[in-house]
């Protein structure tokens, strides 16, 4: 029997989803794709899950699309073929971009090429120092597509993201934080401690307040000032007609009961 190419646990509010085929450094064939779609589906509305994780098993996060499954054998089919796989894999980082639940990469190792797009897709990156990052679409001939070239210039500024498509040169997790590609590097035995951490925060606060949030971050960087104004009240409003409760409860916190400061942490849920 062939082994689940994504495996998932769910342990205290978090869903730890991994990328499961180490002997081929976590590379993404048309079948992972596929299935990772279903996982994302399945954990996305789960009351018991408040943060999703994505990390790799084995000394990889994701080595990039799989050269052979996904580019080799699928153009072997015809442009048919090729336009399903790319609707498959830009489906499920489409998705996980405006995901439920937060989302946190926790890049444990190899991390290249089509990787860049559940790496962005994430809203919160941490890479051990260990990790590697590449856009190594230079160093076999082709440009860095499937988005890759975007998250570069989203994340990067343009001189390290052309020097970095350029060259084809990896970095470490600790250059990668310096760049921005994540929030933070540590030495990987506290990787998982340190994403632990983080999701914790997390899980403290607001659900409906945080979609929110993570959509509004996405979605004004691309407006001009007075839309980002305007679809920023229109998604508080939106939030509040499901997510009244919790606003309300925050504001009687502070202003009635003085129990907390909503400048140095999050109102008791
Ligand atoms: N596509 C297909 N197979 C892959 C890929 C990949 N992206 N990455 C690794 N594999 C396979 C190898 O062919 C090998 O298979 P085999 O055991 O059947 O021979 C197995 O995974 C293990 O790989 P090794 O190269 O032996 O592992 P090592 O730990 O020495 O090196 C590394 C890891 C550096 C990640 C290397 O595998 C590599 O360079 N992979 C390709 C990375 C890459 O450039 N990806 C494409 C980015 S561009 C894009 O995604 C569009």
């Amino acid at each position: 029997m062939e082994t689940d190419p994504v495996s998932y646990v769910i342990a205290d509010r978090i869903a730890w989803v991994r990328f499961n085929r180490p002997e081929k450094r976590n590379c993404m064939s048309p079948a992972l794709n596929r299935r990772m779609l279903e996982v994302l589906d399945q954990i996305e509305f789960r009351e018991d899950v408040g943060v999703l994780v994505l990390s790799g098993e084995g000394s990889a996060w994701s080595a990039g699309m799989d050269l052979k499954e996904y580019f080799r054998e699928t153009e072997a089919q015809g442009l048919g073929a090729i336009r399903r796989s790319q609707a498959e894999a830009y489906g499920w980082w489409r998705r996980l971009r405006w995901y439920q639940k937060p989302t946190i990469a926790m890049v444990n190792g190899w991390c290249f090429g089509g990787g860049y797009g559940p790496l962005f897709a994430c809203d919160l990156a941490f890479a051990a120092d260990e990790a590697k990052f590449g856009l190594s679409e230079i160093n076999w001939g082709i440009l860095p597509g499937g988005g890759a070239s975007k998250v570069a210039v989203e994340l990067l500024s343009l001189r390290d993201a052309m020097y970095h498509a350029l060259t084809g040169e990896a970095i470490d997790g600790r250059k990668a934080a310096e760049w921005k590609l994540v929030n933070e590097s540590v030495p990987l035995a506290q990787l998982e401690a340190r994403v632990r951490e983080v999701a914790e925060v997390l899980l403290q606060k607001n659900p409906v307040a945080l979609k929110a949030t993570k959509d509004a971050i996405r979605r004004v960087k691309e407006m001009t000032y007075d839309n980002a104004e305007d679809y920023l009240v229109r998604a508080q409003e939106a939030a509040n007609s499901y997510g009244r409760h919790g606003r309300d409860e925050g504001l009687r916190q502070f202003i009635d009961d003085k129990t907390y400061k909503p400048g140095l942490a999050a109102y008791d849920r």
